[in-house]
C-alpha cells in the first residue's frame, strides 16, 4: 500500500535555538510555512521489515541510518512499524546543494505518509488528530519538521502568551492576522552551497552549556509574546526589529559558544547592510532573517513586490553564489498527492 504527500519547508522568525530530550524545545519558537521549498515523498509500505530510500530516482544507502534512526524514535508510539518494511522514494524542489535543510520539508512529508498509512490499517495512534500526530512525529524526527504541518504562521513551544503552544506537537497560529502578512515573500539568497558548517543537532547543545542560555531562552519568550501586536497591526517597522533581532541573536549566540562558530561570509554581511540600507533611503519594509548557515533569507509583504525583486536583482544576487536565489512566499502547508512515480 503506497502514500504520498508534498511537504515544505519553513523558515523561523523566532529561533528554535537549544533542546532537551526528546526532541522537546528549550524555548518556543513561530515560523512562517514556505511554499516552493518543498519535498515530494512517497513511501510504499509492505509486509516485512527494513527500509530503502531513493532521492530522484537514484537509490540512497547512506540516508538508511538516519531514517532507521528516525523510525527507532517513532516505533514506541508505532509498533505496527515493525512488522513493515518502507521502500521510499523522495524529491525536492530545491537542489540538494541549495545550503537549504531538506530536514523539515523530508521528515514532515514522510511522517505524514506514516500517520495516513497507520489510520488505512485502523491504528489508533496516541494523539487528537492526523496533523498532531504527524507534527509529534515530524518533530522527533526534526524539531523544525513539526512546524511544517500547517500553513500560514506556526508555533512549536509552550509559552504562556499562546494558550494551546506546546513541546510535543505544534500547532497554526492562533490569532489574528493582518492581511500585509498573507503571502509574504522569502527570497532565499544563496550566499554559500556548501555543506553546512555545523549539524543543527551539535548546534542545539552549544546551548546545553552557554552563558547566556537562561536570557536567551526568557527572550524568546519575550519576543513571541511581542510579535503577536506586529502579526495583529501590520506594524512592519516593529516586526522587522523582531525578526531581524532574532536572526543575529541566533548567530550571536553560535559565535559566543564554546566551540564557537562563524557562519556569516562577508557576503552574507554586505547584503544585511545593503538591505538595511535601502530600507532607510526607501522607506520600504524589506528586511531580513537568518538560518544556521550564510544565506540569507530576504522578508517583505507581497504589496512591494516588484520593487523588491528590483532591488534584490540589481544590487543583492551579485552576493550569491552564480547569482542565485530561491523566491518562495507563504505557504499553505502540506498536500497529499495521487501516487506519482519518477
Ligand atoms: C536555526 O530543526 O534543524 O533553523 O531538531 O536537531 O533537527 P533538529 O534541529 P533543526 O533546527 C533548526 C534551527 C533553526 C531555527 C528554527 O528553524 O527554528
Amino acid at each position: 500500500m503506497i502514500t504520498s504527500w508534498q511537504s515544505p519547508s519553513n523558515i523561523a522568525l523566532i529561533k528554535y535555538w537549544g533542546k532537551r530530550h526528546p526532541q522537546l524545545p528549550s524555548n518556543p519558537s513561530i515560523s512562517f510555512t514556505l511554499s516552493e521549498c518543498n519535498t515530494k515523498t512517497q513511501v510504499n509500505f509492505a509486509q516485512g521489515s527494513g527500509v530503502s530510500i531513493s532521492l530522484d530516482g537514484v537509490n540512497q544507502p547512506t540516508f538508511i541510518p538516519k531514517i532507521e534512526e528516525f523510525i527507532k524514535r517513532i516505533s514506541p508510539r508505532h509498533p505496527w512499524l515493525s512488522s513493515y518494511s518502507l521502500s521510499i522514494e523522495t524529491s525536492n524542489s530545491f537542489p540538494h546543494s541549495s545550503g537549504i535543510a531538506s530536514s523539515a520539508s523530508g521528515l514532515s512529508a514522510l511522517s505524514l505518509c506514516i500517520v495516513e498509512f497507520a489510520e488505512k490499517i485502523d491504528f489508533q495512534y496516541g494523539a487528537t488528530g492526523f496533523h498532531q500526530e504527524a507534527s509529534i512525529l515530524s518533530r522527533l524526527g526534526s524539531g523544525s519538521a513539526s512546524r511544517s504541518i500547517y500553513g500560514g504562521l506556526v508555533v512549536w513551544g509552550k509559552t504562556p502568551s499562546i494558550e494551546n503552544a506546546n513541546d510535543e506537537y505544534a500547532v497554526k497560529y492562533p490569532h489574528q492576522v493582518h492581511p500585509t502578512f498573507n503571502n509574504y515573500f522569502d527570497v532565499v539568497l544563496l550566499v554559500d552551497i556548501g555543506e553546512k558548517a555545523i549539524s543543527s543537532s551539535i548546534g542545539h547543545s552549544l546551548m546545553d552549556t552557554h552563558p547566556f542560555k537562561e536570557k536567551r531562552f526568557s527572550q524568546a519568550h519575550q519576543n513571541l509574546c511581542d510579535i503577536q501586536g506586529p502579526l495583529r497591526t501590520g506594524d512592519l517597522e516593529r516586526f522587522i526589529e523582531i525578526v531581524e533581532l532574532e536572526a543575529l541573536t541566533l548567530h550571536g549566540l553560535m559565535m559566543s559558544s564554546s566551540p564557537s562558530y562563524i557562519l556569516l561570509k562577508p557576503n552574507t554581511l554586505a547584503i544585511i547592510q545593503k538591505i538595511r540600507e535601502f530600507r532607510i533611503d526607501t522607506g520600504l519594509p524589506i528586511s531580513f532573517t537568518l538560518d544556521a548557515g550564510a544565506n540569507v533569507h530576504v522578508l517583505f509583504p507581497s504589496s512591494i513586490k516588484e520593487k523588491a525583486m528590483h532591488f534584490i536583482k540589481d544590487s543583492l544576487t551579485q552576493h550569491c553564489k552564480s547569482h542565485r536565489y530561491i523566491l518562495d512566499h507563504v505557504g499553505d502547508g502540506p498536500k497529499r498527492l495521487p501516487n506519482f512515480v519518477e
